[in-house]
């Protein structure tokens, strides 16, 4: 099985893409041959700054490593360094049809909030099928967000296969195998959508994230500002609608969870314990892949040799693909 998944380079990290994304990769790369990249062309839709787009690039590698994304276990890698990715966005882009990209909510809600309307953004979808089609991949690991891209990406696959595979036959395709591999979506339980600190979804576009890389102080800031309500200390604290409760619940191991819950409803307990609480659950899961991020930040060069033998797997992969492409569409 070839487990593929990407996320975009386009900001700091935070507990909601460890939690919701690279805590599953970890977990997943044993269970068949796990491809991750850093989807930093993806990334160029929003960041216009060069030399933020590098270090943003650079910072998510390290992070993957230091959460536990293991170079030796996964071919982990930078889109950009498959030039083959592109040359596929465009051959697919000769047959997405127009409606299918207008109809995408990631375009409609992206405009909506005022990003501008460019054929980068509007074509996304066709990048991202690139992405999952060029390594034959099985399975995507994806938050609910992204169902609607691999059901395109079935879709143009499909479409592909019978426009350019004589006799392929798409209720049986074991019959006679089309150009692409039809991979599967694996949605993550919704329950995996981590609270920011104002209790909507932690995003770094709503400005309500935890950092995994912040200073300490950034950390702490950013606990301590956690969204509570106006409950008495001594009274027993609701649960509903709490994201300090949530988040405790995500961070500390069972056992001690279990102490926090019972002090939550005996009441006696405020809610300032438990978010010194929650940065103590915060620093001791996560001091030492903050160690080790720190020190691959140190040394470029060793990340750089990781990326680029990664680089070099994952375009093993992708050969055999793009030539039977190219043999397909006459190039
Ligand atoms: P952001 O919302 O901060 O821009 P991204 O859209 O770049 O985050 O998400 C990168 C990955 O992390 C995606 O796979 C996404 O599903 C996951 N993710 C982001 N925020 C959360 C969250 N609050 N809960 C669960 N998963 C999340
Ligand atoms: N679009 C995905 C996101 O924003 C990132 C991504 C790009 C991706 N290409 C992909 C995810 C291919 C899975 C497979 O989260």
């Amino acid at each position: 099985m070839r487990i593929l998944s990407g996320v975009q380079s386009s900001g700091r990290l935070h507990l909601g893409n460890y939690y919701g994304a690279i805590r599953e990769f970890v977990r997943m790369q044993d269970e068949g041959e796990a491809l991750y990249f850093i989807a930093n062309l993806h990334a160029l839709n929003s960041v216009k700054d060069p030399k933020v787009a590098r270090a943003l690039t650079f910072e998510t590698a390290c992070a993957f490593i230091a959460l536990g994304v293991d170079p030796t276990r996964s071919t982990l890698f930078r889109q950009s360094d498959i030039p083959e990715i592109t040359e596929l966005y465009w051959i697919l882009g000769t047959l997405v049809p127009l409606p299918d990209l207008a109809n995408a909510h990631s375009y409609k809600e992206k405009t909506e909030r005022g990003q501008e309307a460019h054929l980068g953004l509007f074509a996304y979808p066709v990048l991202m099928a690139a992405d999952i089609l060029l390594y034959d991949s099985d399975v995507v690991p994806v938050g609910h967000d992204q169902k609607q891209h691999l059901e395109l990406t079935r879709d143009w696959a499909g479409k592909f296969n019978l426009a350019f595979a004589p006799g392929y036959d798409p209720q049986r395709p074991e019959k006679k195998p089309g150009v692409f591999k039809l991979p599967k979506e694996r949605i993550r339980d919704e329950s995996a959508k981590v609270p920011g600190r104002d209790g909507e979804k932690m995003s770094k576009t709503y400005n309500n994230t935890i950092d995994l890389f912040g200073t300490d102080a950034e950390v702490k800031k950013q606990v301590m500002s956690v969204k509570t309500d106006s409950t008495a200390k001594d009274a027993p604290k609701p649960t509903e609608g709490q994201p300090l409760y949530q988040l405790l619940k995500l961070v500390l191991p069972h056992d001690e969870f279990a102490n926090v819950e019972r002090d939550w409803s005996l009441g006696g307990k405020g809610y300032g314990d438990f978010k010194t609480r929650l940065l103590e659950g915060y620093h001791a899961a996560f001091d030492a892949p903050r160690k080790r991020y720190a020190e691959l930040m140190a040394d470029p060069a060793e990340v750089e040799r990781t990326l680029k033998a990664g680089a070099e797997r994952a375009r093993g992969y992708a050969a055999p693909v793009i030539k039977r492409v190219r043999e397909a569409v006459g190039l």
